[in-house]
């Protein structure tokens, strides 16, 4: 199965990045993502046999999930792949090393990932158009208390996600 770790946002996130894609939308046009499918990803595992599901979730167990408050105030654009992304002038050190942590733990557990470098965005706009100025958009508060493993499923349009299982910083424990 195809999987992903993620930061998942709330509702009131999502509405935040529903209206920058809408703002962004104007300028760029593109193809939206879309609300039940916004997160930023923290690795990228692509295809996992189904037995080693147990030993990614058991990997991401070791990392530990942080508190931390991100602040969306950055959009951006990308020409070498089309896309208008929201992003954090500053990433908070936990969101950091969240990342490294969970990255290390898969790494040690021969758990295959993209090891390009983490950088925090959301992705907004696919097929996008470079704007000629990127608008001043409202900032968008994130209190961060865990991450997700999430599935990519293919459907007949595409692809659906799916949070299989999520860790909260409280316990360090699967919820
Ligand atoms: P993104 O992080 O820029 O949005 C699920 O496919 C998610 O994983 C997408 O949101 C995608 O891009 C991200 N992703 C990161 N690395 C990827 C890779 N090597 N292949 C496909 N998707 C990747």
């Amino acid at each position: 199965m195809r999987l992903f770790f993620a930061l998942w946002p709330d509702d009131a996130v999502r509405a935040g990045l529903a209206r920058w894609s809408r703002e962004l939308h104007a300028l760029c046009g593109g193809r939206i993502t879309p609300p039940e499918k916004l997160h930023v990803t923290l690795a990228f595992l692509g295809g996992v046999e189904d037995a080693r599901v147990a030993e990614v979730e058991r990997a991401a167990g070791e990392a530990a999930a942080p508190l931390a408050s991100l602040v969306l105030d950055r959009p951006g654009y990308w020409k070498h792949n089309r896309i208008a992304w929201a992003g954090a002038s500053l990433v908070p050190p936990e969101l950091a090393a969240l990342v490294s942590g969970l990255r290390e733990a898969l790494a040690k557990s021969r758990i295959g990932f993209d090891a390009k470098p983490f950088v925090s965005h959301v992705t907004l706009l696919r097929d996008a158009r470079e704007p000629k100025g990127m608008p001043a958009l409202d900032p968008i508060p994130w209190k961060i208390d865990g991450f997700a493993l999430v599935e990519s499923v293919t459907v007949a349009r595409g692809s659906r996600y799916e949070v299989r299982r999520s860790w909260e910083a409280s316990s360090r424990r699967p919820a």
